[in-house]
C-alpha cells in the first residue's frame, strides 16, 4: 500500500460514529470534493441534499431498512441527479455521475477525521419513494445513493482489497475467469 494512496486505503465503511455533529464547513469541504467527480460530457447532473437535523437523521434512519445508523451519525448527504441534466438525459449516465460524486465524499471524510459508509437507495422502489416523500423530491430527481457521515466510534485501519484473480492482462484467460 504506497503511503501516495492513503486516502484510498483509509475510506473504509463506518457504521458506528460518536453522535458529534458536522460542521458546516465539513459539509462545504464534502460538497466540493462531491462536485469535483468526472461527469460524463461535463452535465453535472448531481443534486444533493443535506441532512444535519437530528430529528430528519432520526426519521431517515426509521424509514431506510439500511440505515439504523443514521441515527447517531453527524449528518447525511442525499446524492441525486436531474433527469434533464444528465447527458443524453440518460439514467445509466445520471447513476455513474452521482456514484462518482458519492465516492468523493467519502474519499475527502478521511482527510476531515470523519468516515462514512454508502447507504444504497437506487433501484430499491422503496428507498426511493420514502425520500422522495420526505424531501419532496420532484420526479425528474432521482435519488441515487446516500451516505451517512461522522466521527468514527472505532480507530479505523487502512487496507486494500486486491485481488489478483479480478485481473484480465491483456486476453480474458481461463485462468482469471
Ligand atoms: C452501491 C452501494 C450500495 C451500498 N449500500 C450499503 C448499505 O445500504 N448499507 C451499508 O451498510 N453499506 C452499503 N454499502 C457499502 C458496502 O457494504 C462496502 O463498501 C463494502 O462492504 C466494502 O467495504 P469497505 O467500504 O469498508 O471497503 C454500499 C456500497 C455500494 C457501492
Amino acid at each position: 500500500m504506497k503511503k501516495e494512496l492513503d486516502y484510498i486505503w483509509r475510506r473504509r465503511s463506518v457504521r458506528a460514529f460518536d453522535g458529534q455533529p458536522l460542521t458546516e464547513e465539513h459539509f462545504c469541504e464534502l460538497l466540493e470534493a462531491a462536485m469535483a467527480a468526472p461527469s460524463a460530457r461535463h452535465c453535472d447532473p448531481w443534486e444533493f441534499i443535506v441532512v444535519r437535523n437530528s430529528g430528519q437523521l432520526q426519521k431517515m434512519a426509521e424509514l431506510l431498512p439500511n440505515g439504523p445508523a443514521l441515527a447517531s451519525c453527524g449528518g447525511a448527504i442525499i446524492v441525486c441527479g436531474d433527469l434533464n441534466k444528465a447527458y443524453m438525459n440518460s439514467l445509466s449516465y445520471l447513476l455513474q455521475d452521482c456514484s462518482a460524486a458519492l465516492e468523493n465524499i467519502l474519499l475527502a471524510a478521511p482527510g476531515l477525521g470523519l468516515g462514512g459508509c454508502w447507504l444504497g437507495i437506487h433501484p430499491r422502489e422503496e428507498r426511493i419513494n420514502a425520500l422522495r416523500e420526505m424531501f419532496s423530491i420532484p420526479e425528474h430527481i432521482i435519488p441515487a445513493g446516500a451516505c451517512m457521515l461522522g466521527y468514527p466510534a472505532t480507530e479505523i485501519t487502512p487496507r486494500t482489497r486486491f485481488d489478483k484473480s479480478s485481473i484480465h492482462d491483456g486476453i480474458w484467460t481461463k485462468e482469471s475467469n
